[in-house]
């Protein structure tokens, strides 16, 4: 079942970077998706914009061959695909170039009086690049209240140029109008996670330091850096991926329950995450050798072209400051070329107070909630249970499995897809709000400093492997280990 859909006014959607890897593999597959829901507004434009020099017909060809890429083939329908490359325009524009910026407002412009569009500016470009951009939309006075403007991720590269890019953006944009995208927050199992939290009743009770032992967030990927070497390699694992993902779900698993969530209460959700991001006892100095772990796969240089010593994989113990959570350890970590494409949270509950059954075979294993954002996502309980049979009582592990695609017959919608949705209807809830944004920056910063200041390399490990063995021995120190394989 398909939640009934709001009619909304034509957008002219400005996709900057509109040939790069992001539109072409996550932007218009999204765009197309909600093309072949029927869900984009009557009269709304796709204008890409790059310095490739491509004419609209040379764009609806390439477009539509990243289509027939990243799209599910039982998706692919004549129809959808012939009224998503109708709305495609190109742009080449070089962002110095006053006669180009001027072509751009040609085009914008280029409306009946009666038909005016929501304009969507999304920024698939560096951040260093946002300024400019806002400031040259600005002069041209394509920046009205009913204008938004997206923001990819990573929102500068520490706290200081963070904060020089959303001032900058700031200048133009009011805060309302700025969509900072997290695509993470727009995954179905991730928005799942509130709903199961908040509106059932059976974990409040022991979401908490009395109950939960630790948490572990894993956000492992088989991929290595593969066309992205460029920014990958300025960047690193922390900044892509900790910095800003990993981060936001750890706020979504441990904040408080907000008042209330939908409607126009688009800050409540904002409000509890930042007030965990603030929580988040500071790693500093020697702690933060002792606390993260930096690798890099083997053969990483090689796939880059250059030796480097950039991190492509993190691991680190970090801890929530507050009533609910003190003492209680979140691992958090991610990869590039690991064993798996998996991303879960394991929410690991404590051994029961009183051991009941001392004569029986078996061990009870600890309760532990799983939350699959993939493979499958889904949710599962693990429980120690009784194997059947006569005799004495063997215990036995045993879980409850929910799949999401299972249990409602629906396919998830991608994230991109889902977030897209939201920019066009003006709800920013699920994107991250600017002090969020530098919360988070303010909590990496002193573990970049630590790297950087005490030329901490990354150990290496091999690609197809679970990363490198310190990330084992983080946990093994808390007399603990990471949850591997839970499908
Ligand atoms: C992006 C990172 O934000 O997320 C990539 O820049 C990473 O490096 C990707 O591969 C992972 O997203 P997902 O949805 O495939 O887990």
């Amino acid at each position: 079942m398909t939640a009934p859909d709001l009619v909304l006014p034509p957008s002219d959607f400005t996709v900057f970077g509109g040939t790069g890897d992001l539109a072409l593999r996550k932007l218009l597959p999204g765009l197309y998706e909600q093309e072949r829901r029927r869900q984009l507004p009557a009269g709304t434009r796709i204008i890409g914009v790059s310095r490739t020099p491509l004419d609209d017909a040379g764009y609806r060809d390439l477009v539509t061959r990243a289509l027939f890429e990243h799209v599910a083939e039982d998706h692919l329908e004549v129809g959808a695909l012939h009224r998503l490359t109708a709305r495609l325009h190109h742009l080449t524009l070089d962002i110095g170039s006053a006669d180009d910026w001027d072509r751009l407002h040609g085009l914008l412009k280029d409306r009946p009086a009666d038909e005016e569009a929501t304009r969507i500016h999304y920024l698939a470009v560096g951040s260093d690049l946002f300024g400019t951009i806002c400031d040259r939309l600005d002069d041209l006075g394509l920046v009205t209240p009913r204008c938004r403007v997206v923001l990819e991720k990573p929102i500068g590269a520490d706290l200081a140029s963070s904060r020089e890019v959303n001032d900058a953006v700031g200048r133009v944009f009011e805060e309302r109008q700025i969509f900072r995208i997290d695509h993470y927050l727009g995954k179905e199992s991730v928005q799942n996670l509130l709903v199961t939290r908040f509106a059932n009743v059976f974990l409040e009770p022991i979401w908490n330091s009395r109950w939960v032992d630790h948490v572990q967030i894993t956000v492992a990927e088989t991929l290595g850096v593969e066309e992205r070497g460029d920014y990958y390699d300025r960047a690193g694992a922390l900044r892509d991926m900790v910095q800003n993902h990993l981060l936001q779900l750890l706020c979504l698993v441990a904040m408080e329950p907000p008042s209330y969530v939908g409607g126009d209460a688009h800050d409540a959700v904002r409000d509890e995450k930042l007030k965990v991001l603030r929580a988040l006892a500071p790693l500093t100095g020697a702690e933060v050798d002792r606390a993260t772990v930096r690798g890099q796969y083997t053969t990483y240089g090689e796939e880059l072209g250059h030796p480097s010593t950039t991190e492509t994989f993190v691991a680190l113990r970090a801890e929530v400051q507050n009533w609910r959570w003190s003492g209680v350890p979140f691992y958090l970590r991610t990869g590039k070329r690991l064993a798996r494409q998996e991303s879960t949270i394991e929410v690991v509950f404590k051994e029961p107070p009183h051991a009941m059954f001392p004569d029986s075979e078996g061990v009870t294993t600890p309760n532990r909630l799983t939350i699959r954002m993939q493979p499958d996502e889904g949710m599962q309980l693990h429980l120690t249970a009784k194997h059947p049979g006569p005799g004495g009582i063997r215990l036995h592990p045993a879980s409850l499995d929910l799949t999401w695609a299972d249990a409602f017959d629906e396919r998830s919608p991608e994230p991109y897809e889902r977030l897209l949705r939201d920019v066009m209807r003006g709800v920013p809830t699920l994107f991250m709000r600017r002090d969020e944004v530098e919360a988070a920056w303010g909590w990496v910063e002193p573990i970049l400093e630590r790297w950087r200041e005490a030329a901490v390399e990354p150990v290496r490990y091999h690609p197809g492997t679970e990363g490198p063995a310190a990330a084992e021995r983080l946990l093994a120190r808390d007399g603990r280990f990471w949850q591997e394989g839970t499908r």
